[in-house]
């Protein structure tokens, strides 16, 4: 089974926006990089059609987006000509060490089969991180598989169990057609990963909804649907 198929959902994916659940994904993004990120030259890790890459432009970076996809980079390149992006191997960065002040990862190791290719990934990201620089990697929280939001929908009987590590989650983008299958990692996984490249954790952040977001949140205001997990070198 081919879990995330961009060869027939890239171009419907790249309409998707910042909006919905996924606002929630990036509105508190801002305030993390104001307290924790010094410096312009950023990586958007697994940017797909570039939101979170021209996101991270908006913010002031100067940003190249890097991904593993054909479709999604032929989708980047007709939304966003002037942007910098890239066709990579996963884990291969053509990028020298101590390029980047921020590494950001946005939806991408919930895409990810094996723990060994997350631990090879954010080894790659160290060597290409200055010593002074930041990992922020925004993934589905546990919960995440479990609620009923705004954007995604995890309404299948075939999610109706308890998940282990590594398997899939059937999900729905609301009001599109795509169907994807994430692969369920537990924060104790990531945890472990971080540890094991000798990557710090400085915050674990869980953005849940609220009122003044003025979108009509379903369990978004009373659980997190998203981990947002922000690095460095120890
Ligand atoms: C759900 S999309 C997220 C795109 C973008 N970051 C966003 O927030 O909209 C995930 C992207 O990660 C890419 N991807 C999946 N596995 C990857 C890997 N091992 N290395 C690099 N990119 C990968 C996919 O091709 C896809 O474009």
């Amino acid at each position: 089974m081919k879990t995330h198929d961009y060869t027939k959902h890239a171009t419907e994916y790249s309409e998707l926006g910042i909006e919905g659940t996924f606002y929630l994904g990036f509105r508190d993004v801002p305030n993390l990089v104001k307290k924790y990120v010094k410096g312009t030259q950023a990586l958007d890790y697994g940017c797909g059609p570039g939101r979170s890459t021209r996101f991270l432009r908006s913010l002031g970076f100067d940003v190249i987006g890097v991904d593993i996809s054909s479709d999604m980079l032929t989708e980047v390149r007709k939304k966003d000509e002037q942007g910098t992006y890239q066709q990579i191997e996963s884990g291969v960065l053509p990028f020298e060490d101590s390029s980047f002040d921020l590494i950001f990862s946005s939806f991408v190791f919930l895409e990810i089969a094996a723990m060994i290719e997350i631990e090879k990934i954010l080894s790659e990201f160290k060597r290409v991180l200055k010593p002074s620089g930041h990992i922020i990697i925004l993934t589905s929280s546990m919960e995440g598989y479990k609620g009923d939001w705004v954007s995604v929908s995890y309404d299948f009987p075939e999610n109706k169990r308890q998940f282990e590590s590594g398997e899939t989650v059937k999900l729905l983008f609301r009001g599109t057609n795509v169907i994807l299958y994430d692969y369920y990692w537990t924060d104790q996984d990531y945890r472990d990963a971080f540890t094991k490249i000798h990557l710090r954790l400085l915050e674990l952040h869980n953005p849940i909804g609220y009122d003044e977001d003025k979108i009509q949140w379903r369990e978004e205001s009373q659980k997190s649907p998203y981990s947002i997990y922000v690095l460095t070198k120890m």
